[in-house]
């Protein structure tokens, strides 16, 4: 695969999928088929598989829900047509609209009367005939994790049966552990696919391209060039009616402990044996062995003034809608590289950035006043925006044309809406569906390593410092400006 610059006019070379192979056929029982992700997310992503020609040759899918929110299998395909018009990147029309649509039913199903799923499983495989595979998408809150999981056991529906289970996985370590004890009263660990949507983004994939498949990179990505790094994740939405899940998850369970910890694993491992599960995993997990437990004091809980007057939440809560944090590495690459990590809901900007900053170079070889202009005091950095469809720049210094040696910032940049044929692009959830599918556990999360991040993370929620206020807008509260000194944010004036 080839990268081009930007604003070439060359066209860009097709790219292969990453893999080409088919599921074999499949039915596909989604819980909480009437929830907000599956309405955001599944059914829409499940639509763009279908239409790129990624779904097998045959399947059906089984939505569910508990018996008081029961749909016809007419109302499940009407839910479905809405869902995608609204948040789906195809019209929900024409042929191949009606092909889908014909394979969705619906069956009831509540841990003391799961009939109604029977059924519906059994006329979608006897549909399809043969033996087809089946796959069950926990998209269900977390409370319900461990009924459901109890009712699939008790069912048989779990035997031979792939199991998508949404995050947050646990609240704690303990809680993490009594729910793996349950998954794993039911199922193999190599039946389960623990999800988190960020390692099926396209970019955060790539970083593993761009570390491994090249020469360029890997041999500077270490403490002796590095001097820290940066995952930044803000976004400008609020909690957006999710009151009831968020004051009692909060930004850390929510965005940290799941997608920004799962991007650092992939930031910091060492090169795995190859991309096959086991060992990618293990490298990953390897990380999450050596991070430190995290230090209350190096950590930052905001909450953005007017949450407490959201419809929902405690008038005195101390949910934070905001983390900043120093996480370290101790092993012989990044031993003495902080790593900072921010996300928070009703921030200045959505981005998704993993920023890795370089030291300068030993020898001060220019005078100071050659490099003046704007992000002087900044060295090279190489960010990595993984929001899709995402980019990576280089930052570094040129000399600016003229009789003078004068250093201006300058920078390179790769960008994937303008350098591949996206054809066979897809979004996270799209292409984590189609791994579980395939049965390939490489992008999903071990027992052992979420175990692990609720292990380092219990001085944290054992003795959380109060949540200061931000502005809805702004960058987080001002205090994690001393977090991060003697550096400074990339974000915003890096752009
Ligand atoms: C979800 C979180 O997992 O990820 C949300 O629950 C967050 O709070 C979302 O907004 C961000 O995902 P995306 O797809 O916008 O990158």
């Amino acid at each position: 695969m080839t990268a081009e610059p930007v604003n070439t006019t060359t066209p860009a070379a097709p790219t292969a999928p990453v893999s080409s192979d088919r599921p074999e056929d499949h039915v596909i029982v989604l819980f909480g088929a009437t929830g907000d992700l599956a309405r955001r997310k599944l059914l829409p992503g499940l639509f763009h598989l279908a239409k790129a020609g990624l779904l097998p040759a045959a399947y059906r899918i089984v939505g569910s829900a508990p018996a008081h929110s029961a749909l016809s299998d007419q109302e499940f395909r009407q839910h479905a047509k809405e869902a995608v018009r609204q948040f789906g990147l195809a019209e929900p029309t024409g042929k191949s609209w009606q092909a889908f649509e014909s394979t969705l039913t619906f069956g009831a199903a509540d841990p003391q009367d799961p009939e109604p799923l029977l059924t519906a499983v059994q006329r979608a495989e006897q549909a399809i005939g043969g033996h087809p595979r089946r796959l069950c998408h926990l998209a269900i809150p977390p409370a319900a994790f461990t009924s459901v999981i109890g009712m699939l056991g008790a069912t048989g529906l779990a035997r031979d049966t792939r199991v998508i289970i949404e995050k947050p996985f646990g609240t704690d370590l303990a809680s993490a552990r009594a729910l793996n004890e349950t998954v794993h009263a039911v199922f193999d660990e190599s039946q389960v696919f623990r999800i988190d949507h960020f390692l099926g983004k396209e970019s955060v994939d790539n970083i593993l391209a761009l570390r491994f498949a090249n020469g360029l990179f890997e041999p500077v990505w270490n403490r002796q060039h590095i001097s820290h790094v940066e995952i930044d994740v803000p976004e400008t939405i609020g909690i957006e009616g999710r009151a009831d899940f968020f004051e009692k998850t909060g930004t850390y369970r929510d965005m940290i402990v799941t997608h920004l910890l799962q991007v650092l694993g992939i930031v910091a491992m060492e090169p795995p044996a190859s991309l096959s599960a086991q060992p990618l995993r293990d490298e990953k997990a390897k990380v999450f062995h050596a991070l430190k437990p995290l230090d209350p004091a190096a950590v930052v809980r905001g909450q953005y003034d007017g949450y407490r007057t959201e419809p929902g939440v405690a008038p005195d809560s101390q949910t934070e809608t905001f983390t900043a944090l120093r996480a370290e590495i101790d092993n012989r690459r990044w031993a003495g590289v902080p790593f900072y990590l921010r996300s928070g809901k009703s921030m200045a900007q959505r981005r998704q950035t993993v920023t890795l900053h370089f030291k300068k170079p030993p020898r001060h070889m220019f005078p100071d006043h050659a490099h003046t202009g704007p992000g002087a005091e900044r060295g090279n950095a190489l960010v990595i925006d993984f929001d899709d469809p995402g980019w990576i720049t280089a930052r570094f210094l040129a000399k600016e044309p003229g009789p003078a040696m004068r250093l201006g910032t300058a920078e390179m940049t790769f960008r994937y809406a303008d350098s591949f044929r996206r054809r066979h692009g897809l979004e996270g959830y799209e292409r984590l569906l189609l791994d579980a599918m395939l049965g390939d556990q490489s992008l999903f999360t071990r027992s052992d390593s979420i175990e692990r991040l609720w292990e380092i993370s219990g001085e944290l929620l054992a003795h959380p410092r109060p949540v200061e206020p931000y502005a809805p807008g702004s960058w987080g509260p001002k205090s994690i400006d001393t977090l991060i000194a003697p550096h400074r944010w990339y974000l915003p004036d890096g752009n």
